[in-house]
């Protein structure tokens, strides 16, 4: 088998340098890349750029090499599309079908997923016209990701921003791993809580654990790419932003279930892959606690903190809402996950084990996903997408069975 083939469409933002960044990721990771930038894109970056970095030719036009039919071969041959930056006029044009150059006419021909990651001022993301071209695309099968939030050209800061690319890469990864499948997500609300609560003693100290966030990481740049519209609640992740995704930043469990229940209000999904402490200091002392000579530490109480899971399992925010459970168990780990998620009360529960050397913060997750029907889906040890698909693959089928 060759090479998959990646069409990188440039469109004219100043965000299209990123793209630059965006092409080496798959050209390093094997993927046969060629560049349709549109006329006005060649501002920011020049053909040159494109041609070296790809190893291919990069022609805006379809008057160029004529005999090969550009327009139509280029998308045809296509594996995928992402368009990087993606301009307001550009989704403009691809919502109508425009094809006046290269690019556009690519889009047309295309049969392959297609993935926009847009970049512009926030006026011009919020405009109605460019929101219901985002909508007409997204229903049409494209996976459009939502900007980031941050600074813009000149002094301004808001929703626009070009995600970063290693993350864009991220998203284009999964979406080719999917093939024709399409965004089975498209027009969801999934919830993913993700990383460890820390419940602080003092201004200095916390009780904390040892979870890391790629779990619930790896769930939400895989609902990305599924088409999902995403919130992350992310306790003390010190991981980059996953491109397209709503991000809450909590530190604490109470923290964690204000935002879970906030978000949660209108998901379709609730996925909690957080490591929520089940206690917390029953006093928090405003001032750094000192050792004093010749006095032994006082004993710290605690408190028990809610369970979210549980809680968000026994009162649905919405009629035929999902919500998965995560359980990390050390002995009997099929027994106890079995009991866990009738005691908590959801629809699915993951399960795996772990001990000092497995699972916590490593790249790599083996697990088994049990259904409240009695089903039982082992995962061998593989990528935390790898597992994150899964889940989703799961979600998707009882969302399905619910809607029937
Ligand atoms: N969880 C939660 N709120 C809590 C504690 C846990 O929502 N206060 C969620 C976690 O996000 C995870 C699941 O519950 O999805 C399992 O957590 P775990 O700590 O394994 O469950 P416990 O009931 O605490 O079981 P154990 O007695 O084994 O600690």
């Amino acid at each position: 088998m060759g090479k998959p083939k990646v069409v990188l469409g440039v469109s004219g933002g100043i965000a299209a340098y990123k793209a630059c960044e965006l092409l080496r990721r798959l050209t390093e990771s094997g993927h046969d890349v060629r560049v349709v930038p549109t006329a006005a894109s060649l501002n920011f970056v020049g053909e040159a750029t494109w041609a070296a970095l790809s190893g291919n030719p990069a022609s805006t036009e379809v008057w160029e090499s004529v005999h090969e039919v550009p327009h139509v071969r280029i998308g045809q041959s296509a594996d995928l599309v992402v368009v990087a930056p993606a301009t307001a006029d550009m989704l403009a044009k691809a919502a109508h079908g425009l094809a006046d150059d290269l690019l556009t006419n690519t889009l047309l021909t295309a049969r392959c997923p297609v993935v926009f990651a847009p970049a512009m001022h926030t006026e011009m993301w919020e405009h109605p016209a460019t929101q219901e071209n985002v909508a007409t695309l997204r229903r049409r099968g494209a996976v459009v990701i939502e900007p980031a939030v941050g600074r813009l050209t000149g002094k301004d800061t808001g929703k626009g921003r070009l995600p970063d690319p290693e993350e864009i890469f991220e998203v284009c990864k999964s979406v080719l791993a999917r093939g024709v499948t399409g965004p089975d997500l498209a027009g969801r609300h999934v919830v993913i809580s993700a990383g460890g609560t820390r419940e602080p003693l003092d201004p200095v100290r916390f009780l904390g654990n040892r979870s890391s966030g790629k779990q619930g990481y790896a769930l939400a740049r895989t609902a990305v790419a599924r088409g999902a519209r995403v919130t992350l609640v992310s306790a003390n992740a010190a991981l980059a932003d996953p491109a397209g995704v709503d991000l809450v930043r909590v530190g604490t469990a109470l923290q964690l279930r204000e935002a879970v229940l906030k978000a949660a209000a209108d998901a379709d999904v609730v996925v909690m892959a957080a490591a929520v402490a089940d206690f917390r200091p029953a006093e928090y002392a405003a001032g750094k606690i000192k050792k004093k000579d010749g006095q032994e530490p006082a004993p710290v109480v605690l408190v028990r903190n809610p369970d979210v899971l549980a809680e968000i399992s026994a009162d649905r925010a919405r009629e035929g809402q999902v919500v998965v459970g995560f359980a990390a168990e050390t002995d009997d780990v099929l027994a106890n996950g079995r009991s866990k998620l009738l005691r908590k009360g959801c629809d699915l529960l993951v399960v795996n084990e772990v001990g000092e050397t497995k699972t916590f913060g490593s790249e790599g997750n083996e697990a088994v996903v049990l259904g409240s029907d009695g089903s039982e889906t082992a995962v061998p040890y593989g990528p935390k997408e790898a597992l994150a698909e899964v889940i989703w693959d799961r979600v998707a089928l009882l969302m399905e069975a619910r809607r029937a």
